[in-house]
């Protein structure tokens, strides 16, 4: 019976950067949404480091991010039970299959891809790597044959590229690959961060996930408050995250104008929903070649899936001539 009811589950990838500290909108805008589906899904979230290569090209970095992106899952609550949690380069098919997809997608084709076209824009010279950054996606994805990927609106065209990857190759080789289709995630944008611009790493305008009351409260003081009709609008918004707009907007409205006072409930509100899971990450801390662990285990799981499907290609494509 058990037997039946895994095989009925859908499957779902999804893959995360780790490119350094992790925010509350990254938490609302895409973690929680990891650990709330893998109860309705087989899932598969991974770490994407060699994507993250593109960016972070320093081995200590590299190893921190990897380490701390780890730790901030299991303390947030992904349940590796549930959950195959791995790490891209761990399976050497991704990059394998990558190159495959290079030889049959064409070079017109990935140029139109917005994140190229943005790193072009900003006249940046631009590696190998990020132009064929879908392609390497492409292969994360259809190397598990999920139904959904979760991603959010930035990421939506690559997993059209996925999609027309796939199409292409069972054009050519015969039907391998099922189609995959995007899940968008909450709009982080509408989260701002402590400047009133999007919460973004790169305009160090965030609140850490993990923050310290400290830091909490250094942020929250620091929000950009415009006066108006007394509703702080940034802060409501970040607040907004922890309770719902019944419960919100008649403090605010008894508190009008009273910047301080509602910067103190968001505050202490900050500090009730991090506490426990500062604690959680703190223990997972302490032991980290245990939670290293739970990410080789996860990939060795991946791995014979990856590889069942690697030799699938590999026959097709007439490789396999043994
Ligand atoms: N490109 C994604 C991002 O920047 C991360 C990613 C890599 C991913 N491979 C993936 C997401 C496969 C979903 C599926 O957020």
């Amino acid at each position: 019976m058990c037997y039946y009811m895994g095989m009925s589950k859908k499957i779902l990838l999804s893959g995360v950067k780790p490119t350094g500290k992790v925010s509350i909108a990254n938490y609302f805008g895409a973690m929680k949404q990891f650990v709330d589906l893998a109860n309705e899904y087989k899932s598969y979230i991974f770490i994407a480091d060699y994507h993250a290569l593109n960016f972070v090209q320093n081995k200590k970095e590299m190893e921190q991010n990897i380490t701390d992106i780890l730790l901030d899952y299991l303390a947030i609550g992904l349940d590796p039970k549930k959950v195959t949690l791995f790490k891209q380069s761990d399976i050497s098919e991704h990059t394998e299959l990558a190159w495959i997809f290079g030889t049959i997608i064409t070079m017109p084709y990935l140029e139109r891809a917005h994140a190229y076209k943005d790193a072009r824009a900003k006249n940046k010279e631009i590696n190998v790597g990020t132009f064929n950054y879908p392609m390497l996606m492409a292969a994360d994805i259809l190397l598990y044959g999920p139904e959904v990927v979760p991603v959010g609106q930035d990421q939506k065209q690559h997993v059209e590229y996925a999609r027309d990857t796939a199409q292409k190759f069972n054009k050519i080789f015969g039907e391998t690959f099922k189609l995959p289709k995007e899940i968008i995630m909450k709009d982080m944008e509408s989260i701002p961060g402590t400047d009133g611009r999007k919460m973004h790493k790169s305009y160090n305008n965030t609140i850490p996930l993990f923050a310290s009351y400290e830091e909490i409260k250094k942020c929250v003081m620091g929000i950009v408050t415009d006066s108006g009709e007394g509703i702080p609008k940034n802060v409501y918004a970040i607040h907004n995250l922890l309770r719902p707009a019944s419960e919100l907007l008649s403090i605010y409205e008894s508190k009008a104008g009273k910047y301080k006072e509602l910067k103190e409930l968001l505050i202490e509100d900050l500090e009730k929903f991090i506490a426990p899971l500062r604690e959680r990450r703190k223990k997972f801390e302490k032991d980290i070649p245990r939670a290293l662990q739970i990410l080789k285990e996860g990939g060795e799981k991946a791995k014979k899936v990856a590889n069942a499907k690697m030799e699938e290609v590999r026959e097709k494509i007439g490789v396999d001539v043994y």
